[in-house]
């Protein structure tokens, strides 16, 4: 079958084709158009991401990205063709507070012929909700200009379900999943394919979201994951030392769950101490901060594995194109060695639409397709 997925959660703009075969459990993807476009610049600025910048991007730039995904998949067919007056009225009501994507879509209908897509997924949360609307009603207008039925997708199963893509392992259960992004840490247990039991979480900060403070603090860019990685690794690869020494919080807590902002706070009175901020005093609390989420997160993993026994590990989302965490997660697999790791590559870490069409798949072999006609985006949508 042909998927097209669209993510808007952030500040990603995505829409992909894939086609998608073999069954639930020998899953194999082609991926046939694929556009992303990366707000990150615009929001630099700022050192954060508004929402409701970001849905004014997304209702400017998915329009040529869902006609460049088309393109690449060669579905892009100029032909004039009528749509119904009920077709008409439909885009027009659901996209009633985007008139604009309504006009585009009517104006593509009566222009170019309808591709061959035997699903619409889409992300409908958790995200900024401003954002996750503009995804969700333009795939919903979509749906009804073409008849094809609309899935919503959750973001955190579609960073789950990324590590699918490209095969040809597939998940032994139990699976145990650290999802690390910009805006959530969590340790989730999956006994079955598509049941999640979320077993710890951040109280506070995500891990990206500590990242991108912290970043701040040292007048580096948005997003900040990257830049702090950078300066980290001057120290890891030299003297792999720091005269810093910074909290793990809730590192022995008998729980799964973590904490950043202490030590995200803790990098600032540590900036306060220091008149001079030099390159190296920055180098140096990258690679202390650095490694302080590293031990949480290596430390809180270890006990899941040690008390739930997966046979499965995976370790997504954006925090994970992170190399030193990479090595560090292949290092602790690498001592169970019953255990199979599952790492995304780069590209299918940090957001984008590839992982919401595998999620579509796999919930539509599993018969799990959510079919609503009224699909709401929601900011805080949890797994389940
Ligand atoms: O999954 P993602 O693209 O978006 C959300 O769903 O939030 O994750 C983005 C987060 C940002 O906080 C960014 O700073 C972080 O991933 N990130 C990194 C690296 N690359 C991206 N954090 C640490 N090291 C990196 N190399
Ligand atoms: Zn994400």
């Amino acid at each position: 079958m042909v998927i097209l997925s669209i993510e808007t959660s952030c500040d990603e703009t995505a829409v992909s084709i894939v086609e998608a075969k073999g069954s639930q459990k020998k899953p194999s993807f082609k991926l046939l158009g694929n556009a992303l476009f990366s707000q990150a610049k615009l929001h630099a600025k700022y050192g954060g991401v508004y929402p409701n910048l970001a849905k004014r991007e997304h209702i400017k730039n998915i329009p040529l990205l869902f006609k460049v995904a088309l393109q690449e998949a060669g579905l892009y067919k100029k032909r004039t063709s009528k749509i119904s007056k009920n077709s008409e009225v439909g885009v027009r009501k659901i996209l009633v507070r985007e008139p604009e994507l309504a006009d585009f879509l009517i104006k593509f209908g009566k222009s170019v012929k309808k591709a061959k897509i035997d699903l619409i997924a889409v992300t409908n949360g958790p995200g900024l909700e401003p954002a996750l609307w503009v995804g969700v009603n333009f795939a919903r207008a979509l749906g009804v200009l073409w008849n094809v039925s609309v899935t919503p997708i959750n973001h955190m199963e579609g960073h789950f379900v990324s590590v699918l893509f490209n095969g040809p392992k597939f998940f032994r259960f139990p699976a145990l999943a650290l999802l690390i992004s910009g805006g959530h840490t969590e340790l989730v247990l999956s006994k079955k394919i598509l049941q999640y039991k979320i077993i710890g979480e951040t109280r506070d900060d995500a891990v990206g979201e500590a990242y991108d403070k912290v970043a701040r603090m040292l007048s580096l860019p948005y997003p900040g994951g990257p830049h702090i990685a950078k300066l980290a690794e001057k120290i890891r690869k030299t003297k792999k030392v720091s005269k810093y020494s910074l909290p793990r919080p809730m590192l022995n807590t008998a729980n799964y769950d973590f904490s950043f902002s202490g030590l995200k706070t803790a990098v600032l009175y540590t900036l306060k101490k220091e008149k001079n901020t030099t390159k190296r005093v920055k180098e140096e609390i990258a690679f202390e901060f650095e490694n302080a989420v590293t031990e949480t997160l290596i430390k809180k993993t270890k006990k899941a594995i040690e008390e739930f026994k997966p046979k499965s590990l995976v370790v997504s989302g954006g925090v994970i194109s992170n190399v030193h965490l990479r090595k560090s997660f292949e290092k602790l697999a690498n001592s169970y060695p019953e255990i199979s790791l599952f790492i995304p590559e780069k590209n299918l870490s940090t957001d984008n639409s590839v992982m919401i069409a595998v999620a579509g798949f796999i919930r539509s072999k599993s018969n799990k397709i959510r079919k609503n006609n009224n699909i709401r985006a929601s900011g805080t949508l949890s797994l389940s």
